[in-house]
């Protein structure tokens, strides 16, 4: 893993997005896998000028979003689809039918979370995938004791993820129960996985995934096992971290060779 802290929530969110503009730029028909909640926002931001601003080309990109909740049609504000259409689709030049967000409303979810496997394979696989992390250690809607090995599937949400996101909703009990979400083994398939966290909140979350045992009990964990992660963190979320000054040392280094070779950025 290679873990990157930043000062603050804007300048990580702002190293997480120059992760994807470069890739966006290096191989304009690549595959993004996009995530939802508070914590990309930023990062969406930032695109969105890259793309006013500075020519960022979104037409050949092809997105897959980690996932939606069950019964939430597309329009609902607290859909995830309705999510990124606002913070991110309808300000950029993508086109819609490169677009994927998991279905909520399917009516046969089995079949449906099989073709959405199959349509990530079909587009190539996901080039790079943005995560955030959830206080209980999720990524995408994996929760604790999630298969390692999971595919795309609906899964039920903990209580705790429900009261977290329940600040989108008029109350807790609007939440939906259910997520269609990809599963753990979905988002290690990936090509390069980018897991961005801000925030004191996220801190021991944080130091169970880079530095705890790989347990389904902290999904993220997982990513230890996938060969090219990126961990940028603000300082408050790497607050729990034991070996900061080491992976502040190796990114100096990191920067050292990049800057004299501008070789791509990757993981370890
Ligand atoms: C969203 C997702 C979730 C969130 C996580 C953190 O698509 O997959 O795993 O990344 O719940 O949410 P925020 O960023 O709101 O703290």
């Amino acid at each position: 893993m290679r873990i990157i802290i930043e000062q603050n929530p804007e300048a990580a969110s702002i190293r997480a997005a120059g992760w994807i503009s470069q890739l966006i730029r290096k191989k304009p028909k690549c595959v993004l896998g996009l995530a939802t909640g508070s914590t990309p926002l930023a990062v969406y931001g930032e695109l969105i000028r890259q793309h006013r601003e500075e020519d960022l080309d979104w037409s050949q990109v092809t997105s897959f979003n980690l996932d939606e909740y069950v019964g939430l049609p597309p329009t609902h504000p607290q859909s995830y689809r309705y999510f990124m259409d606002e913070n991110l689709f309808r300000h950029i030049n993508i086109p819609t039918q490169n677009v994927n967000v998991p279905d909520g409303r399917a009516l046969d979810f089995e079949r449906y979370c099989r073709t959405y496997e199959k349509l990530i394979q079909q587009a190539g696989g996901i080039d790079l995938q943005l995560l955030g992390i959830g206080a209980d250690g999720h990524i995408a809607f994996n929760e604790p004791g999630s298969s390692l090995g999971s595919r795309t599937r609906i899964k039920t949400l903990t209580r705790k993820t429900i009261e977290d996101n329940a600040r989108f909703f008029e109350s807790p009990s609007e939440v939906p129960r259910m997520a269609i979400t990809m599963g753990v083994g979905t988002i290690l398939d990936s090509r390069q996985c980018l897991l961005l966290a801000t925030g004191g909140h996220k801190a021991e979350a944080v130091a169970k995934t880079v530095e705890g045992p790989v347990t389904s009990q902290i999904t993220a964990s997982a990513l230890q096992l996938h060969r090219d992660v990126v961990v940028v963190l603000d300082e408050s979320a790497a607050a729990l971290l034991q070996r900061v000054d080491y992976y502040r040392e190796v990114e100096q280094v990191q920067r050292e060779i990049e800057s004299a070779f501008v070789s791509e950025p990757s993981g370890g």
